[in-house]
């Protein structure tokens, strides 16, 4: 039986950020994921009998809130929903069901990165039936909505099976449970070498892939080991857990300590690569050669043509703002073009939606390109894998042979969590303020030569987005940028980005060649002075 269920307004997901991300204490709250759920659905029009995708990413309250958006899609009209076992998809791979199914859209919970458990973060977005994340338009009506709501839609049907695959019924709504590989696989297959990339396995090649205990443990084992033949073992961490292990899934060098030790010793394999939470993150790491997000995009964008998926070319490629100008230079040797988007995958959308770009990626470890709508952890270690089965060389030697010929752009992000939100706005505003002032002031050698407040035209909507990240750039193309994060739930995080481009000088430690720099950054926004930190919490 349908019921309608009378609930009170409350605050919902901020317009423009990729989904409703709160502790799951906060989810468990009476009505508080219906409300939500309902706001989306409010939002949306003629999806009457059409498919919804429902998956996630396997964290704790996962199961609970499949149950929950499967009995309110079937009280709210929809015709059918396709999950899959246990209600586990990666981020990509719904994007990609959403696609190939031409489903009217998709609900993925995940908090992505961040922790999980009953004291972790849980996670609720819509993605649209591109398969992308909601556009800004829509996450603004989803925040009216929420705070209006009145009442919502739901069945009290039993819980589905989601264990078994097959169809059931609920409300004359049909639930379809499929394997949650199978469709991604076969994507991938038309994408890569995956003939090149056994032999290579073949040949005595070792890859260690950490899934963190989250979502891409499944997708690794069957294409990674079944499939491309790397030994049994070579994926880590592969059942995905509700508390991910008690870890913390981001794969970045604190958080995948582990595998970058590994690397770095002589015992470590070939290639170590990680994915976070949801699987649209990686984490590249060559024998003794980490490679930074910025560069594995340059690196991917010069190479991809070595894959047959990317054989014919790139249309063009786009990087968010603060990641690294490396494809920058690549874009131009290619003679494409590279488009600069403010933070974030759903800017990336509308150029992939337009045959703009083929190829696109951020410094946040998220690289994808136009075969789904989101960032893509796996897709990324197959590319990598598919060129290093056609060059046949190291990662190191494929990574100095770039910076050789393209020249290196030394990168760092520090990031200042859990600081008070107050002084981070206050520190943001002053630097606001300051802007126009900054021409000409000193870091070592190099001297400012332009600053702003980043804003962003969309050519293809026409959409003005403002206020992206404070970012100066000095007479080398050097840059230091600041900006708050969009995805922190407790305090602000304030991201410092620094970024030197050498032409000659390329073996430098990161950290020492951004010195200068790093050192105007702090001291423009005097950083120590106003949050009490001295150090930043998290270098990548
Ligand atoms: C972070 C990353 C950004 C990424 C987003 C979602 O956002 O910096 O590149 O798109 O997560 O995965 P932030 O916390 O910086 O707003
Ligand atoms: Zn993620």
């Amino acid at each position: 039986m349908i019921k309608n269920i009378s609930t009170t307004p409350f605050e919902g997901q901020k317009p423009g950020t990729s989904g409703l991300r709160k502790k799951v204490t906060v989810f468990q709250q009476p009505h508080y994921a219906e409300n939500f759920i309902q706001s989306i659905f409010d939002s949306l029009q003629g999806f009457t009998g059409k498919t919804l995708v429902i998956g996630g990413d396997g964290r704790y309250y996962n199961r609970e809130v499949i149950q929950t958006a499967i009995r309110m899609a079937a009280a709210n009209g929809f015709g059918r929903v396709l999950t899959a076992r246990g209600g586990l998809l990666s981020t990509p791979a719904a994007s990609h069901l959403i696609r190939k199914y031409g489903a009217f859209g998709g609900i993925i919970l995940s908090a992505s990165h961040n922790p999980g458990g009953p004291d972790g973060d849980f996670g609720i977005k819509y993605n649209a039936g591109n398969g992308g994340p909601a556009p800004e338009k829509l996450t603004g009506e989803f925040f009216a909505n929420t705070k209006k709501i009145s009442s919502y839609k739901i069945s009290d049907a039993a819980d589905c099976n989601l264990d078994k695959l097959g169809a059931s019924e609920i409300e004359g709504m049909t639930v379809e449970v499929i394997d949650p590989v199978s469709d991604y696989q076969k994507l991938m297959e038309t994408l890569f070498d995956f003939d090149a990339i056994r032999a290579l396995f073949k040949s005595g090649f070792r890859i260690r892939f950490d899934a963190m205990h989250a979502i891409t443990g499944p997708y690794g084992h069957a294409i990674l080991e079944d499939a491309l033949g790397a030994p049994k073992g070579s994926v880590v961490n592969g059942t995905p857990l509700p508390d991910f292990g008690g870890h913390h899934p981001d794969p970045n060098l604190v958080h995948a300590k582990a595998l970058y030790d590994l690397m770095m010793s002589a015992k470590g394999p070939d290639f170590g690569a990680a994915s976070d939470g949801d699987g649209d993150r990686n984490l590249i790491i060559g024998k003794n050669q980490f490679v930074t997000p910025s560069d594995s995009l340059a690196l991917l964008a010069a190479n991809a043509h070595l894959a047959p998926g990317y054989s014919k070319g790139l249309a063009g490629v786009a990087r968010s703002m603060p990641t690294s100008c490396a494809v920058d230079r690549v874009a131009t040797k290619l003679g494409i073009k590279s488009f600069e988007t403010p933070t974030g995958w759903k800017f990336f959308g509308n150029l992939l939606d337009a045959g703009m770009i083929t190829m696109c990626g951020e410094e946040s470890a998220g690289t994808g390109s136009n075969h789904v709508r989101e960032k893509d952890g796996l897709w990324a270690v197959l590319l990598w894998l598919n060129i290093l089965a056609k060059r046949r060389q190291s990662v190191a030697d494929i990574v100095k042979e770039h910076w050789a010929e393209y020249g290196r752009n030394y990168y760092s992000r520090h990031d200042y969590e859990e600081v008070d939100a107050d002084a981070a706005n206050r520190l943001m505003k002053f630097l606001r303020d300051k802007l126009p002032s900054l021409k000409g002031e000193k870091a070592g050698a190099l001297a400012v030569a332009t600053a702003d407040d980043f804003s962003y035209h969309d050519i293809v909507d026409g959409s003005d987005t403002a206020n992206q990240g404070i970012r100066i750039i000095f007479d080398d193309g050097s840059r230091v940028i600041y900006r708050l994060s969009g995805t922190g739930t407790a305090g602000a995080t304030l991201r410092v980005y620094i970024e030197k481009y050498e032409a000659k000088v390329l073996g430098l430690e990161t950290q020492a060649a951004l010195s200068d720099l790093i050192g105007f950054a702090r001291g423009l926004a005097s950083i120590a002075e106003r949050t009490g930190r001295t150090e930043p919490t998290v270098i990548t």
